[in-house]
């Protein structure tokens, strides 16, 4: 008889474990490269999106979560000068389609904004913009710094109210 008291304490144990391991991952925090529903509402990215590499034609498919990564990486690095695509410090080089295209180099593919980020150039590309942020290889991997680069075209391309001069 000293059998069933025994198994009933094994199964009480699972159980409490069970429990146990259930509370624990349902209070972890949201999965690392979660998708941020601004990605999907207006970057309108709920199948991959396709973006021009370089003017040769060359393009690259960027799904959600490589926005969502290059969204997080903007946030926590750019958002101080950058809030929506504007350009706090030099107002009227925003981030908007127009002044990337505009730019010299243009800015309006992942390569050449890859380019940019390795080496800042003011708006007419005469000299280094020591204001904005460098991006060496030795922060971000070239991954990082292209869906980066992909969050930023796709905003200037689809965000509402992205890039504005007037404020
Ligand atoms: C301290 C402020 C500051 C921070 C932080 C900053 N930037 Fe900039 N950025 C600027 C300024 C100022 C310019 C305009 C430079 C110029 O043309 O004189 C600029 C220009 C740019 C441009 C070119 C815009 C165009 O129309 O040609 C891009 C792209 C850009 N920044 C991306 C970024 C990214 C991505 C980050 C984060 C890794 C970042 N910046 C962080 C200040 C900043």
């Amino acid at each position: 008889m000293r059998f069933i008291p025994y198994s009933f304490s094994l199964l009480r144990g699972f159980s409490i474990l069970a429990v146990c391991i259930g509370w624990m991952l349902s209070s972890l925090p949201a999965e690392a490269g979660s998708i941020d529903p601004f990605v999907l509402r207006y970057l309108d990215a709920k199948e991959p999106v396709e973006l021009a590499v370089d003017t040769q034609g060359q393009t690259q498919l960027f799904t959600a979560k490589d926005l969502s990564e290059g969204k997080r990486l903007f946030e926590e690095n750019c958002k101080n000068c950058h809030v929506a695509g504007t350009t706090l410090p030099n107002p009227l080089v925003p981030l908007s389609l127009e002044a990337l295209k505009g730019a010299t180099p243009p800015r309006d593919t992942i390569q050449s904004l890859v380019v940019f980020l390795r080496q800042p150039m003011t708006f007419d590309g005469s000299e280094e913009a020591y204001l904005c942020r460098q991006v060496p290889e030795s922060w971000m991997s070239p991954v990082q710094v292209e869906r980066l680069s992909a969050f930023i075209l796709r905003s200037a391309q689809n965000a509402p109210g992205w890039g504005s001069t007037s404020f």
